[in-house]
């Protein structure tokens, strides 16, 4: 990467080599801005809006208490930390995904896209979940091979299965229900030792409880940051 740089630099100079940094970041800044606005109407899906906390109806008051309000995860950051994930991986065979607090199932849908072919999503909104259970009965037309699972269940009680290796949260919820669903990963892989990998949005609290135990930091992806835990048998 730094030779990269460093021959670029040489070959065009520094005022060419300015010029031509400053278009690739405007042509990079459109290509997400695109992919970002079109994402919804690409799939003919709904998955932006906005529900306030207050607004979420959970039939859980507590749990609700713990959440975060619905604001969609921003697709072309998840698809492109999907992306490097899938290439540090070598590929993502028959991991599943997970995401924690699925909302309108808009990662869910990403993953797909990515090439997972079993998704789970966790809510416990139930508007948001029949939202997102429409979503993805639309999507799913054009894409057979993804299986997807929408539970209605508190994050805090979710332990994964053998199978789902990858998780996913986008500010879903508070640092105590964070706790838990880490916890309950932790557990997973007593149960089934395994690698997987987490993917948080690097502003959230997440990033301090995993960062203190004995996750792996891979690296940050368009704001989203990546890690790795590993349990042996
Ligand atoms: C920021 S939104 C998630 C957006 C979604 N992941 C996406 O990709 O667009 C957070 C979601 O977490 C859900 N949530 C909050 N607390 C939860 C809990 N304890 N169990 C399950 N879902 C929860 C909320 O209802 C909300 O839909």
């Amino acid at each position: 990467m730094r030779n990269q740089i460093l021959n670029k630099l040489r070959k065009y100079g520094p005022r060419e080599f300015v010029v031509r940094g400053y278009q690739r970041f405007r042509r990079l800044a459109g290509q997400r801005d695109r992919y970002n606005s079109n994402f919804d109407k690409r799939y003919n899906i709904d998955t932006g809006m906005v529900v306030p906390v207050d607004e979420l109806a959970f039939g859980d008051r507590q749990a609700q208490g713990h959440a975060k309000e619905h604001n969609p995860s921003p697709p072309y950051a998840v698809m492109a930390a999907l992306k490097a994930l899938d290439k540090y991986m070598g590929g993502f065979g028959a991991s599943g995904f997970v995401d924690f607090g699925c909302g309108a199932g808009r990662a869910m849908i990403i993953a797909a896209e990515a090439g997972f072919q079993n998704i789970i999503g966790i809510e416990l909104s139930r508007k948001l979940i029949g939202i997102c259970k429409e979503n993805i009965a639309t999507y799913a037309k054009t894409n057979k091979a993804a299986k997807f699972v929408v539970l209605e269940q508190d994050a805090a009680t979710y332990v994964p299965e053998k199978g789902s290796d990858v998780f996913f949260f986008y500010v879903p919820f508070s640092r105590d229900v964070y706790k838990k669903a880490i916890a309950n990963i932790a557990l997973s892989l007593e149960k089934n030792p395994r690698t997987v990998y987490l993917l948080d949005s690097a502003w959230s609290n997440m990033d301090i409880e995993v960062r203190d135990s004995k996750y792996e930091y891979i690296g940050q992806m368009e704001g989203i940051n990546l890690y790795k835990l590993s349990a042996t048998a």
